[in-house]
C-alpha cells in the first residue's frame, strides 16, 4: 500500500548517511513497543488527545520514548496516520518534535517519539508544577521558539505546511525547557499555489480562527490566529475560554483587549509570575498576541513578522503595532467584533466542546497524579 511506499522510502534514504543525532527515524515492533512501555501500561500514560492514547516507554538503550497509539481502527485513521507520519519524517528544525519512528502491524499504529522531560506548555500553565519553572524569560524563550517552529512550517518546508491544532498541549518542553511544536496529523500538505484548502473544521476550541470554524477554511493565517491565543495564554495563565459560571463563558481575547488598549499590560499578567516580567516584552507579546487573533485574517501577520516583532528587532515596527487600529478603537469606530465573532464559533462548534473540555480534565488529572 501507499503507506509502506513512503515508509519504505524514508528508511532506506536515510540508512546510508552517517548517523546524526535524531535525525533518522526506524522502524519499531510492536513486540519493542510493548516492552518498552510495560505492554502499554495505565501507569505509563502520559495522555488522551484526537489520536489516541500517549504513554511513556524506555528502550533497552534506556532512552525515553513517548508512543502515540491511535485509538479506532478506520480508514480515516489510516490516512491521518500516513499524513503525520509522511510529515513529520520530512520536518526537521529545533523546534518542531522529530519523529523517532513508527510501528504499523496488523492493526495496530503506533508513532514514536523523544519523550519531553518536562511535558506540555498546558500543563506548565495549568497543571500542578511549580510556578517557579515557567519565568518569564522561559515564557519568552517559549514563544520565540515555538513561533520559529510554525514559521519553518509556513516559509521554509516544502510544500508548505500548515499546523491546524497549535495549542498548549501541542507545544512540548525539552529538558532546556525549549519549545517542541508537536502533532502535526491535522496539518495538510499546501499544493503549490494554493492560498487555502477547504476541508472540514478540525481543531481545538477556543484556539479556532473565525473564519476556520465557520466556513473551513484553512490557511496559514488560521495558524497565525490559533498562535495569538496561545501567546495570550501563555502570558496571561488563562484558558482561552474561561468558564464564569455555569451558563458564562469568557473568550481570552474578549477580556485582553480592552485591557491591553488601556495600557493595563500588568493586569493581564499571569499572577503566577508576581510580578517578574520584563515589561517592555510584556507588552510586545500582548500586542503581537492581539494582532494574531483579530478577527479578519488579512489583517493578521504572517510568522515571519511574529518572530521579528517577538524579537523586537524592530523599534519602527513596534511603533507601527502600537498604533493599529484595533489598539485605537476610538479612531477606528468601534473594537474588532472579536469577542462575539469568537463567541459565535464557540456556538458553530458545540458539539466538540463537551469532548474537548472532557478531555481537558482528563489531561488535568493525569497530570497532577
Ligand atoms: N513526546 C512527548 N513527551 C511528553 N509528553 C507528550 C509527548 N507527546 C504527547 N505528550 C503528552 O501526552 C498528552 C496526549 O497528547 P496528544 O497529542 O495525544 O493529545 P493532545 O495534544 O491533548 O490533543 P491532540 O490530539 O489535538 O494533539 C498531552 O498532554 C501531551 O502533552
Ligand atoms: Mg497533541
Amino acid at each position: 500500500m501507499a503507506l509502506c511506499a513512503r515508509f519504505c522510502c524514508g528508511k532506506t534514504s536515510n540508512r546510508k548517511e552517517k548517523p546524526k543525532k535524531q535525525q533518522t527515524w526506524r522502524v519499531f515492533s510492536l513486540k519493542e513497543l510493548h516492552a518498552a512501555t510495560n505492554n502499554f501500561n495505565y501507569d505509563n500514560k502520559l495522555g488522551e488527545g484526537g489520536f489516541g492514547s500517549v504513554y511513556w516507554g524506555q528502550l533497552w538503550d534506556g532512552s525515553q520514548i513517548a508512543v502515540k497509539r491511535l485509538k479506532v481502527w478506520s480508514d480515516k485513521a489510516d490516512m491521518e496516520f500516513a499524513v503525520e507520519v509522511e510529515i513529520l519524517g520530512r520536518v526537521r528544525h529545533k523546534n518542531l518534535l522529530s519523529l523517532r519512528g513508527y510501528c504499523a502491524e496488523g492493526q495496530e499504529r503506533l508513532i514514536v517519539y523523544d519523550y519531553m522531560p518536562n511535558l506540555s506548555l498546558l500543563s506548565h500553565l495549568h497543571g500542578h508544577h511549580s510556578a517557579e519553572l515557567l519565568g518569564w524569560d522561559r515564557r519568552m524563550k517559549i514563544a520565540i521558539g515555538s513561533a520559529e517552529g510554525i514559521t519553518y512550517l509556513h516559509h521554509h518546508a516544502t510544500p508548505h505546511i500548515i499546523h491546524r491544532d497549535i495549542k498548549a498541549s501541542n507545544v512540548l518542553l525539552d529538558s532546556d525547557f525549549e519549545a517542541q511544536v508537536s502533532d502535526f496529523g491535522f496539518a495538510k500538505l499546501i499544493p503549490d499555489g494554493a492560498t487555502h484548502v477547504t476541508t472540514r473544521v478540525k481543531g481545538t476550541l477556543g484556539y479556532l480562527a473565525p473564519e476556520y470554524a465557520m466556513l473551513g477554511k484553512a490557511s496559514e493565517s488560521c495558524d497565525v490566529y490559533s498562535f495569538g491565543i496561545l501567546l495570550l495564554e501563555l502570558a496571561s495563565g488563562k484558558k482561552p475560554i474561561e468558564k464564569l459560571s455555569p451558563t458564562m463563558k469568557r473568550t481570552l481575547t474578549g477580556w485582553a483587549l480592552p485591557l491591553v488598549c488601556q495600557n493595563k499590560f500588568s493586569e493581564v499578567a499571569d499572577p503566577k509570575l508576581n510580578g517578574k516580567y520584563v515589561e517592555e516584552e510584556l507588552k510586545r507579546v500582548l500586542l503581537v498576541a492581539l494582532i494574531c487573533a483579530q478577527n479578519q485574517p488579512e489583517k493578521r501577520p504572517t510568522m515571519l513578522e511574529v518572530v521579528e516583532l517577538l524579537k523586537g528587532d524592530s523599534k519602527e515596527k513596534l511603533a507601527n503595532l502600537e498604533n493599529n487600529e484595533l489598539f485605537n478603537p476610538t479612531k477606528s469606530g468601534s473594537h474588532q467584533e472579536g469577542s462575539s465573532s469568537a463567541e459565535d464559533s464557540t456556538d458553530f462548534i458545540s458539539e466538540e466542546k463537551d469532548e474537548e473540555e472532557l478531555k481537558e480534565e482528563k489531561a488535568d488529572h493525569a497530570h497532577s497524579s
